[in-house]
């Protein structure tokens, strides 16, 4: 991995220590406009997540469902934290930034999506690289609410954001996830052994399925 980021470092243009870079630079891109929010599609409505859905969102207390999430179930503290951050996930521009939704289904959250920008190949374009992710109530689980709403994520990817490819890692283990990848119609691209980063010290193999705009919607 920092091979890749040294890789898009070393694309950037050279920019003196100390000058002022402003967006009227036109070495820096814009901020993208913010996503038509919310979106709706047969059972589901996709919105910005608030400070209200703290009780909706208890799922992520519970160890299964963090089981294979690249952190641990969280405490009520690490709960509020957490539901403050994906409610500031409103409309990403830049690398790392994210938007979070929440799935609501009859007025009831069900689960949540995430859209995280990736890398861009300088620092004047938008990135064009973006990473899907997702976690569901357990009780929302099986009636196929995870694959609606992903596949309303993914097209929300490729009509609102210049991205060319999206890409899920996950633990190959993860065999409900790696399904979900699989209906949106994502290919298996790699395994990687030992190389994700646990925090107990451990490593863990990484799956990484992408999806081309080419291959959207699939055939
Ligand atoms: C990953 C996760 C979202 C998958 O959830 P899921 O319930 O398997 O996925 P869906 O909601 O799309 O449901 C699919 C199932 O519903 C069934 N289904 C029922 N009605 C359906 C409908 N109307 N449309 C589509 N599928 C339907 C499908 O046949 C499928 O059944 P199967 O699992 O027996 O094959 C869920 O396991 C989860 O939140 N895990 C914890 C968090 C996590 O690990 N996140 C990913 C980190 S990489």
């Amino acid at each position: 991995m920092p091979c890749r980021f040294e890789r898009v470092f070393a694309a950037a243009p050279f920019v003196p220590c100390g000058t002022v870079r402003t967006v009227t630079d036109p070495t820096i891109a814009p901020r993208l406009p913010a996503p038509p929010v919310p979106l709706r599609t047969a059972r589901l409505e996709l919105r910005h997540v608030t400070t209200d859905d703290l009780d909706a969102l208890r799922y992520y207390t519970d160890p299964e469902v963090c089981r294979y999430l690249p952190f641990p179930a969280a405490d009520e503290a690490a709960l509020v934290k957490r539901v403050a951050m994906m409610a500031e996930r409103l409309a990403p521009s830049e690398p790392d930034e994210v938007l979070s939704l929440a799935v609501v289904h009859d007025g009831t959250l069900v689960g949540d999506v995430i859209l995280r920008l990736g890398k861009r190949a300088d620092p004047s374009t938008a990135p064009s690289v973006a990473e899907i992710g997702w976690a569901f109530a357990p009780s929302a689980a099986g009636k196929g609410f995870a694959t609606e709403a992903a596949t309303a994520l993914v097209t929300l990817a490729f009509d609102h954001y210049p991205v060319h490819r999206l890409v899920a890692h996950l633990d190959p283990r993860n065999t409900r996830s790696a399904a979900l990848c699989e209906r949106l119609g994502m290919t298996k691209e790699a395994h990687l052994r030992r190389d994700w980063p646990e925090a107990d010290g451990t490593w863990t193999d990484d799956a990484i399925y992408g999806l081309l705009r080419e291959e959207w919607p699939p055939g």
